[in-house]
């Protein structure tokens, strides 16, 4: 199978680097930075590729090209599967949008860990790619690594589902944590949230919700057919929770998480206090999703929400169920 990557960040390396190690048969044949791209049909040379941008942004690569750009790849159907991995926009979803409707309307598949044009656009891009008859997979935008939009709708098949309900935020789930452990402030721990790469580019979509927001509107269309946008969301965030409300709380046996609420008639972010032995409470970096349905009654999963190769293995298992 071949691939082009769009996007050579933190997860289109992790990407690079898994198929690489793990001797994937997956052949790489091009990928595209901000303006620029590396392109070879036979496949990209990844040892060269890994060394040769260590470090480094994709334009200082010496194979890298400025005459090729996503545009021009897509155009090129050089691929089986383009991998779009462009930073999350949920205002109008650009640049992910446009790459991801050009990719399906020339027939080829896309897997993406970006959730833009998953929230604003997920009917449009179903049909464009049912009517084109590809594949538009997006397990990598809720819960990270863990396998929840495959899990629902596989291994969970024929199930109603009731409601769901979890941690869908990493980043305050770590804040939240450190805050309960040693009392230090927001501000501080969310730059060590930023140091281990799972902020969002924009921290503040983490700390007001909105990501967490962005992944109930997905679980929201999915699963309970809502067609919900981002202003369907009650989000509050956890910029006004307190070290010491934190403390308070965990005297009393519960952890303050920020739990998103998804059913027929709610669609909801926000802090919540959790009992200790809940199955929901989690801690650290950890994202936790608890679906209720009718025969299975209900089901937990716990993994890791964020990070370079957690995510890149998401985006790895839609490649390969293509
Ligand atoms: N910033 C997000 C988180 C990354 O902390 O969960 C994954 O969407």
């Amino acid at each position: 199978m071949k691939i082009c990557i769009i996007g050579y960040g933190t997860v289109g390396r992790g990407i690079v680097e898994l198929i690489h190690r793990k001797k994937l048969d997956i052949t790489v044949v091009g990928i595209c930075g901000r303006n620029c791209g590396v392109y070879n049909e036979k496949g990209i040379d990844l040892s060269m590729l890994i060394k040769g941008t260590k470090g480094v942004g994709l334009d200082k690569y010496p194979h890298a090209r400025n005459d090729i750009d996503a545009n021009k790849m897509i155009d090129m159907r050089c691929a089986d599967v383009y991998v779009e991995l462009t930073p999350t926009n949920v205002i109008d979803g650009e640049p992910g949008y446009s790459f991801i409707k050009r990719i399906l309307a020339n027939q080829c598949h896309v897997v993406t860990s970006n959730k833009g044009p998953v929230v604003l656009y997920y009917k449009g891009l179903q049909k464009l790619a049912l009517k084109n008859d590809v594949k538009f997979l997006y397990e990598a935008t809720v819960g990270g690594a863990v396998p929840f939009l495959n899990m629902v709708r596989e291994t969970l098949r024929g199930n109603k589902i009731i409601n769901v309900c979890g941690i869908l935020n990493g980043t305050t789930n770590y804040i939240l944590t450190r805050m309960g452990a040693e009392g230090a402030g927001l501000e501080q721990i969310l730059r060590e949230a930023q140091e281990l790469g799972i902020a969002e580019a924009d921290p503040s979509y983490d700390v007001d919700g909105i990501d967490a927001a962005a992944k109930a509107v997905i679980i929201a269309n999915e699963f309970f057919s809502a067609n919900a946008g981002m202003k369907d969301v009650d989000v509050c965030g956890i910029t006004r929770i307190t070290p010491e409300f934190v403390s308070l709380a965990d005297k009393n046996g519960f952890s303050v998480k920020l739990i998103a609420e998804v059913g027929r008639d709610v669609l909801r972010v926000s802090p919540r206090l959790i009992e200790k032995s809940h199955p929901l409470c989690v801690d650290g970096t950890l994202n936790a999703l608890n679906i209720k349905v009718d025969m299975a009654r209900e089901v937990t999963v716990v993994g890791y929400g964020a990070g370079k190769y957690e995510t890149a293995g998401a985006v790895i298992s839609d490649i390969l169920s293509i």
